[in-house]
């Protein structure tokens, strides 16, 4: 795929094409799921983008960046003298981006739709931070991934992913149709050659594509036991469901009965002694 900067957005709209495999809408239609789900990670990514030295005036690379939640705070942060370039390689997902930066006035955020599997920058700068969150959970080789972001780094930089491991989920309800519908998820996953439990081999995956001189890797919980979790995991379901019946892997009834299943259950007073979470990995490598 070809770098786009989304000024030319008009061309990008018909010349760039998107992997159909991915499972979450893009653009408007994604934009109140992911800001939500922001909302439930973001003093976590704060936290970690401040122990990679997120600063005034360097230059940050935002891979993936979705509806451009994490990209405003990185951009807030580096100010007039730094710079942000948001990666996407989905043209709605720049676009959605590019509204919510330029109603913030932020004047520092280069806009590029491109696929970071083929990428290679040589236009712009190198980074201090390449930051990704989510992201590699939802490509087909991330190995090659690592590297191309790798190659985005001053040979000073920090290489700074957040990923969850679905596998990683903890239902000590026992809810049949919570576990069905992480189930689910983790099949089309495998399916279509994506690992939704990338969390887990981060660390390991990270060492194999170089060698760093320092890697820092930690686990958080990410509750889903709030009103904000719950609402989440029901509104993406919406969201993903008709992606899981078309390959297959379950009928429009059965998924209709997890979702109120679920539901019924958010509404039960028995959560409120149970744990409901998911791991999410977090990890810096340092040049
Ligand atoms: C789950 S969203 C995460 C968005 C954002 N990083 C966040 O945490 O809110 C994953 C994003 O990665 C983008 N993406 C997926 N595959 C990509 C690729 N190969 N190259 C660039 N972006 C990609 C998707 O379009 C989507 O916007």
């Amino acid at each position: 795929m070809m770098t786009i900067m989304v000024n030319d957005l008009k061309h990008a709209m018909t010349s760039a094409k998107r992997d159909s495999s991915y499972i979450l809408e893009v653009g408007e239609k994604g934009e109140e799921n992911l800001n939500l789900q922001h909302k439930m990670l973001e003093s976590n990514s704060i936290e970690q983008l401040n122990k990679a030295g997120l600063r005034e005036g360097i230059v940050v690379w935002d891979i993936g960046c979705g509806s451009g939640e994490m990209t405003e705070y990185i951009a807030s942060v580096v100010g007039s003298t730094g710079h942000v370039y948001a990666v996407d390689a989905s043209e709605e997902q720049i676009k959605v981006t590019k509204k919510r930066i330029t109603s913030a006035d932020y004047r520092n955020v280069s806009f590029i739709v491109d696929d970071i599997s083929s990428f290679e920058n040589k236009s712009f700068e190198e980074a201090d931070i390449v930051y990704s969150r989510f992201l590699l959970m939802h490509v087909k080789g991330p190995e090659n991934v690592l590297n191309r972001m790798l190659a985005l780094l001053k040979p000073s930089g920090v290489l700074v992913c957040q990923e969850t491991a679905m596998d990683s989920v903890n239902n000590s309800s026992g809810n049949v149709f919570i576990d069905r519908y992480f189930q689910l998820l983790i099949a089309y996953g495998s399916q279509n050659g994506f690992d939704y439990n990338i969390g887990r081999k981060l660390q390991t995956l990270c060492s194999t594509v170089a060698s760093f001189s320092k890697i820092d890797y930690y686990v958080t919980k990410l509750d889903l036991n709030s009103s904000n979790g719950k609402k989440l995991l029901l509104s993406r379901l919406d969201e993903f469901k008709d992606k899981l019946i078309g390959a297959n892997l379950v009928s429009e009834q059965e998924m209709a009965e997890i979702k109120q299943g679920m539901s019924d259950y958010f509404e039960s007073p028995r959560l409120s002694d149970c744990t409901l979470y998911t791991e999410q990995a977090h990890l810096l490598a340092f040049q």
